[in-house]
């Protein structure tokens, strides 16, 4: 383990910007995280957390520690008769965790097949896709907090878990590691296919019974084909989260464009596409320099020959933000970490 300075972060971030960091250091363990925490020369410096870099957008160079989090491993921590609770290291990839757990036939994070990043990070915005979300099987999570360096140890209550969010991106921000992610999984495997899109790719099989495993399959085809390769081009998925309005803006907005759709959620706010709101606003596919929306999912900004710096990305979404807002009255929030 060693702390290196004036370090790029090129290989670090999934949208290919070439920032440094004045230090950076990967840990493999916790006594090595508390040991760089302890250290007298970076006591001062402002920390960064780092999975896999795929949520991430590096506006400048970052005047600060980054620390890698390169934590990995996972084991079964506990087991009763229906369900069993796997803990993984906060470095383990995410989408390694969910190929063992369809492999062994562990029900619960299938429909997040292919998710870029780490475990750690996964509480962080409570990930999401095809029907689920990770606090559907979260149990508990391990970490340090920075101001004190002292353990402490989460339960899914504790981590006010929304759609993309959580307390680690509120009040804890920056101020907590994530060390290891326990979930609790189902033995019993029952497929959860009512999404619109997986339930159309699976049924074109035919299938006389679901496995898990063609539902991670179905998942993965379709992420294929639907979202860019972060290692062809540099991306970090959606760049906006869904937005929710009332009911009432949402018929409002109806009455003029009525192919527009929504999903009403539990709190009576209707959830409505951000792609399709870029569309219309007539971005799909638009650049400005090295920075564009891609052309088959408008929500995705991406890096044209990985040549934009961040602050060039962050334009452009600045500006469909502006052209939402007098478009639509809709205040767009960013999903992606920008720093
Ligand atoms: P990073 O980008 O490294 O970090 C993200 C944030 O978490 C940062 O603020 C960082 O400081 C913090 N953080 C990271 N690790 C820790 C830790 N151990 N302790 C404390 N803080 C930490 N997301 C979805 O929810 N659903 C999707 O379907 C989805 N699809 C994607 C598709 C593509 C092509 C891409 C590029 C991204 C996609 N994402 C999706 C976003 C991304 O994959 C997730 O947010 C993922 O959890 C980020 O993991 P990471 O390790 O790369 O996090
Ligand atoms: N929707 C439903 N039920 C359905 C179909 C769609 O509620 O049966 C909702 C979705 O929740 C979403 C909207 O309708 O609010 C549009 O859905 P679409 O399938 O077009 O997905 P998207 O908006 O392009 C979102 C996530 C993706 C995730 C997919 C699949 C956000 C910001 N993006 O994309 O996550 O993979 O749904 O679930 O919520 C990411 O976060 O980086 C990301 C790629």
């Amino acid at each position: 383990m060693k702390i290196k300075e004036n370090y790029s972060l090129l290989k670090f971030n999934s949208f290919r910007i070439n920032v440094s960091a004045k230090f950076f250091v990967e840990v493999f363990s916790v006594s090595e995280l508390v040991e760089v925490l302890s250290e007298n020369i970076i006591k001062k410096e402002p920390i960064l957390i780092l999975g896999g870099g795929s949520n991430i957008l590096f506006t400048k160079d970052y005047g600060g520690l980054v620390i890698k989090n390169s934590i990995k491993g996972f084991e079964v921590a506990r087991k009763t008769d229906n369900d069993i609770f796997i803990e993984a290291g906060a470095g383990s990839l995410w989408d390694d965790l969910v190929g063992y757990c369809v492999n062994n036939n562990y029900g619960g994070i299938e429909n997040l097949t292919l998710i870029p990043g780490t475990v750690g990070a996964a509480p962080i915005q409570n990930i999401g896709a095809y029907g689920q979300e990770l606090k559907d099987s979260f149990y508990s999570l391990n970490g340090i907090l920075l101001d004190n360096l002292t353990l402490k140890t989460f339960f899914k209550d504790e981590c006010y878990f929304g759609y993309r969010d959580s307390i680690f991106k509120n009040e804890l921000k920056n101020k907590f590691v994530i060390t290891s992610v326990t979930l609790r999984l189902n033995k019993n495997f029952y497929p959860n296919i009512d999404y619109s899109a997986l339930k159309e790719e699976i049924k074109e099989k035919n299938l006389s019974k679901i496995s898990i495993g063609e539902v991670s399959k179905a998942v993965r085809n379709i992420r294929k084909r639907k979202l860019p390769d972060p290692s062809e081009i540099g991306n970090a998925g959606s760049f906006f989260k869904n937005p929710e309005i009332s009911s009432a803006l949402f018929i409002e907005i109806q009455n003029k464009f009525p192919n527009i759709k929504g999903y009403t959620q539990k709190s009576g706010m209707v959830k409505v596409s951000a792609a399709w709101i870029i569309e219309q606003c007539g971005w799909k596919g638009k650049s400005i320099g090295n920075a564009s929306v891609h052309i088959n999912q408008p929500l995705v900004i991406v890096n044209i020959n990985n040549r934009a710096n961040g602050s060039e990305i962050l334009y452009l979404a600045n500006q469909i933000k502006d052209s939402v807002k007098n478009t639509f009255n809709i205040i767009l929030e960013e999903e992606v970490n920008i720093v």
